[in-house]
């Protein structure tokens, strides 16, 4: 990126620091494109990522999900994901992976989720989140506030 891009792009990168940092935990969820993290999700952790060994990811619970059109279930996005964000010091909640293939078969057309097996493991990837918020900050309460990168 040009330095006239980052410039441009500070106020909406810092906006979303300042909310990961007033969170609890991240929740993200991820396609996968061309076997790979989209790169606009990839830029944002890369934005948050820095400064190094500071970031406001470092010691964060971060809980992966995923769903793509093809067979597998986001795995490498995700697998990716783990990576990286282990690499920024990040708490990458282990599981349960919650990994949708075929994800097109699973939505009705106002794209709610109709899929029960799949809504009980969002249910229980949400309660990990939990768990690890508490073994992280015992003292914190909890907050649902959603964080996006818009
Ligand atoms: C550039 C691009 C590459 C993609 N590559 C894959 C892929 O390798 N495997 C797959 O299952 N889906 C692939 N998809 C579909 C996405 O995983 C996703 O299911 C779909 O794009 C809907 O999510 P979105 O609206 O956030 O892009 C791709 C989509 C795009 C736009």
């Amino acid at each position: 990126m040009g330095r006239g891009a980052v410039l441009r792009h500070r106020p909406v990168a810092f906006r979303f620091k300042d909310a990961i940092a007033a969170s609890n935990a991240v929740l993200i969820a991820t396609p996968e494109y061309n076997g790979a993290v989209p790169g606009v999700l990839a830029n944002a952790i890369d934005w948050a990522s820095r400064p190094t060994g500071r970031s406001v990811l470092r010691n964060k619970p971060v809980a992966l999900m995923g769903a793509v059109l093809g067979q597998s279930g986001s795995a490498n996005a995700q697998a990716a994901l783990r990576g990286v964000l282990g690499r920024i010091g990040a708490i990458v909640v282990p599981d349960p992976q919650v990994l949708v293939p075929r994800a097109s078969r699973l939505f009705n057309e106002q794209v709610d989720l109709h899929d029960e097996g799949t809504r009980e493991e969002i249910r229980q990837l949400v309660e990990e989140v939990a768990h690890w918020c508490r073994r992280v900050q015992p003292e914190e309460p909890v907050s649902t506030q959603p964080v996006t990168a818009s």
